[in-house]
């Protein structure tokens, strides 16, 4: 009889509690549920404490019940928690969505920007229209060079004073010579004549444009990354007067007529004689300000006369030859053309600075 009754019982309460189970809505109610069917106060946990009333045989059949049955319900639980915790999250994140079709008016929802070419990229393709309407061709070098292009063969040899100015990293890449990132367009100079040499094709009226670098301090006016655009002229009887017209010609192409600029006498290895080619600070209009150091001029790059050196180092014949050449910042153009007081702005991605352009 008791044995009976101990076994209604607990199939009772695994029917009533897998109703209660299925029954629950929520994770909370769950919960509840728990503790009532498998917690300390549960019937099942009541009827276990009564088995020690039974015979040996039907306490461990009763027991054996006992177990199947919380290990029942606590899978049935399991189950349904995991369902319910699903249904909540997708419940929540519903709730959550916003649809942003409906908050912003259809003709405040401007059509995508297409974007422009940086400043400096602008600046450096309009210096390639101006150099090729008067003559010129465009080529390009590359951005690592050895220590023969980029200083040997320009005259600079080791341990030369003018190294000071073109500090730079260092490339370790197994080759026996140094290599380098080139700190100016100048080594392009020597692959052109060397090719030149190479194909019997002299003369050469080119501009190189490119990335150079340089261990310096970012300022108003540096960047440690930053752009020249270089230019060479090897003809039959180039004077120093072909390149001051030629700078002439190109300033006032860029920046438009009546832009002051001059020419100082400079020290570069690979030209003789050497000039630096400045403009009238076009912030302060010469008066003197942050960005031109207070002297009211823009150092905008260097020039001069072939130096024979380098002509001996490619292999051009230096009596039946002559050349000029220069280079430029590109960077420093595009701050001057447009009045930007710190080149430092060209490199934070501003869109409210970069739109204007
Ligand atoms: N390479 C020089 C520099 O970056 C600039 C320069 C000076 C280039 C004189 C030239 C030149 O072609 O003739 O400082």
């Amino acid at each position: 009889m008791v044995t009976d009754d101990v076994e209604l019982d607990i199939e009772g309460i695994e029917r009533e509690g897998e109703g209660a189970i299925a029954g629950a809505h929520s994770t909370e109610v769950l919960s509840q549920v728990e503790t009532e069917y498998l917690g300390k106060r549960s019937a099942l946990t009541r009827t276990h404490r009564t088995l020690g009333g039974l015979d040996p045989e039907a306490r461990k059949e009763a027991g054996r019940r006992l177990k199947e049955v919380r290990d029942h319900l606590a899978t049935r639980l399991a189950e349904r928690r995991a369902e319910l915790a699903q249904a909540e999250r997708s419940e929540a994140l519903q709730a959550d969505r916003l649809d942003l079709t409906e908050v912003i008016p259809a003709q405040v929802r401007a059509a995508p920007s297409r974007g422009r070419l940086h400043p400096v990229t602008q600046a450096r393709a309009e210096l390639e229209d101006v150099f090729i309407g008067m003559g010129f061709t465009v080529a390009e070098g590359p951005e690592a060079e050895s220590d023969w292009y980029n200083f040997e063969a320009l005259n600079i040899p080791p341990a030369h004073p003018a190294r000071g100015m073109y500090d730079t990293m260092y490339l370790d890449i197994g080759e026996p010579e140094t290599v380098l990132l080139r700190t100016h367009t100048s080594p392009v100079q020597i692959h052109l004549m060397e090719e030149a040499v190479r194909t019997d094709s002299l003369p050469i009226h080119a501009v190189m444009p490119g990335k150079c670098f340089r261990l310096d301090t970012p300022d108003a006016r540096h960047l440690p990354v930053f752009n020249q655009i270089e230019g060479l002229v090897v003809d039959r009887a180039i004077t120093f007067g072909d390149l001051a017209g030629t700078i002439q010609v190109f300033t006032e192409s860029y920046f438009g007529e009546g832009m002051q600029s001059r020419l100082r006498p400079a020290y570069f290895p690979f030209t003789e004689p050497s000039a630096e080619f400045e403009i009238t600070c076009t912030l302060c209009l010469g008066e003197g300000c942050r960005t031109c150091s207070h002297t009211g001029w823009i150092e905008l790059g260097g020039c001069g006369m072939v130096d024979p050196a380098v002509f001996a180092a490619v292999g051009i014949d230096a009596d039946v030859w002559s050349g000029f050449a220069f280079g430029f910042g590109i960077d420093r153009l595009a701050q001057m053309r447009h009045a930007i007081p710190d080149m430092r702005s060209f490199l934070e991605n501003d869109i409210r600075f970069l739109s204007q352009f």
